[in-house]
């Protein structure tokens, strides 16, 4: 059976819950698509892992990955025990307010990376590390290219959206997906799934806004203006995607509320226009946990990568970027998207 071979960059709550799903015994509950490529979920091998928190490196991977600051509350993690969490890149200054949560000694460009990449024999480079850290993300996409392995960046760095580093990996016959992981059922994708069905329904959004507070590092990271004005703008963009450029809407994490740990409450606003411009108007509160919600879309690029990889497919490939990410060079609907990734990649 057809196997993929998996490097991450990046052990926090993410890739804490990949690795609990893949550690299953039994088929787990939930799983979105059964097959992607032809491929099950065990199908995946995690054969390298980076990370620059001193409690993090020299540790097997999947004791890393309940270590803080990852606030998931999972247990017996065995996927990952045979490998050893190594130091990553760093070349970003850490976002002021995530600098107390982690433990890091210094800014480097360890030498081995590609050899590391090279050596476990991975296909495919997975970044999930902390958003905020463009030049670092460059970085990891120049190892991946070096050791010739495939990229999926699931963080809002731009990378399989940036023209320039998208021709070096169709040069070098690479896969590049990405940008900003889009979660299976969280604030981006309900908030255009409103969208779209209120233009199914023919009636005309006229406009919206949407909230979030959460815990964890990564909501304490967006509190920094720069990266929430980044993240916005993404969101914003992949929002107005389904409506056209004029429409107006607000969306963004506005705060960080520690007890909520891997929680995350998104509060939506919408205001719709029907005929002769009768008003409708939707408040809407969604509950989510952000770890688990990425869990069945990296499941699903993963195995969308090394099915393109073995079609002889490179570069930012779109079914795959559309179907799971936020920022893409050629957005579509989303119910476009998933039509599309299921018809190329679900059998
Ligand atoms: N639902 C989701 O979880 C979701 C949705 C959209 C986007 N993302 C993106 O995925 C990424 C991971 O999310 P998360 O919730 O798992 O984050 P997290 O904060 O839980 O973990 C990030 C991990 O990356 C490590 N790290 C930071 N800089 C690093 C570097 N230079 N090299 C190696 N490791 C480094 C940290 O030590 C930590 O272990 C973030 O960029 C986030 O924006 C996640």
């Amino acid at each position: 059976m057809e196997k993929v071979k998996v490097a991450v960059a990046g052990v926090g709550n993410s890739i804490a819950y990949l690795l609990k799903t893949l550690s299953l015994k039994e088929e787990p509950k939930g799983i979105w698509h059964q097959k992607v490529g032809g491929m099950e979920v065990k199908d995946i091998e995690i054969v390298a892992a980076f990370d620059i928190d001193e409690r993090k490196i020299g540790k097997p991977l999947n004791e890393a990955a309940l270590t803080e600051p990852n606030v998931v509350n999972l247990n017996d993690i065995i996927v990952g025990k045979d490998v050893m969490v190594q130091r990553g890149i760093l070349l970003d200054e850490i976002s002021y307010f995530a600098r107390d949560k982690l433990r890091v000694t210094k800014k480097e460009t360890p030498k081995n990376i590609s050899k590391v990449l090279e050596d476990s024999g991975a296909e495919v480079l997975l970044l999930t590390i902390s958003s905020g850290l463009q030049k670092t993300s460059e970085a990891y996409a120049e190892q991946a290219l070096n050791a010739g392995v495939s990229l999926i960046n699931a963080t809002p760095s731009t990378i399989a959206s940036n023209l320039a580093i998208v021709k070096k990996f169709e040069e070098a016959k690479l896969i590049v997906v990405g940008d900003d992981l889009m979660s299976q059922f969280g604030g981006t994708a309900l908030h255009r799934g409103i969208l779209n069905f209120m233009k199914l329904r023919g009636i005309s959004a006229v406009k919206s806004y949407q909230v979030d507070v959460g815990g964890g590092l990564e909501s304490l990271n967006t509190m920094d203006e720069g990266l929430k004005e980044l993240k916005k703008n993404i969101k914003t963009r992949a929002i107005v995607s389904e409506v056209g450029d004029s429409y107006e809407v607000v969306t963004g994490t506005t705060d960080y509320v520690e007890f909520m740990k891997n929680r995350r409450v998104s509060h939506f606003w919408f205001e719709a226009e029907g005929l002769l411009g009768k008003k409708y108007t939707i408040d809407l509160l969604l509950t989510t946990e952000d770890a688990p919600n990425a869990t069945n879309i990296l499941l699903d690029v993963i195995r969308a990568v090394k099915h393109s990889m073995k079609k002889g497919e490179y570069g930012a490939v779109d079914e795959i970027c559309n179907f799971g990410f936020k920022k893409t060079l050629n957005q579509e609907s989303i119910e476009l998207a998933v039509k599309e990734f299921e018809k190329k990649y679900c059998f």
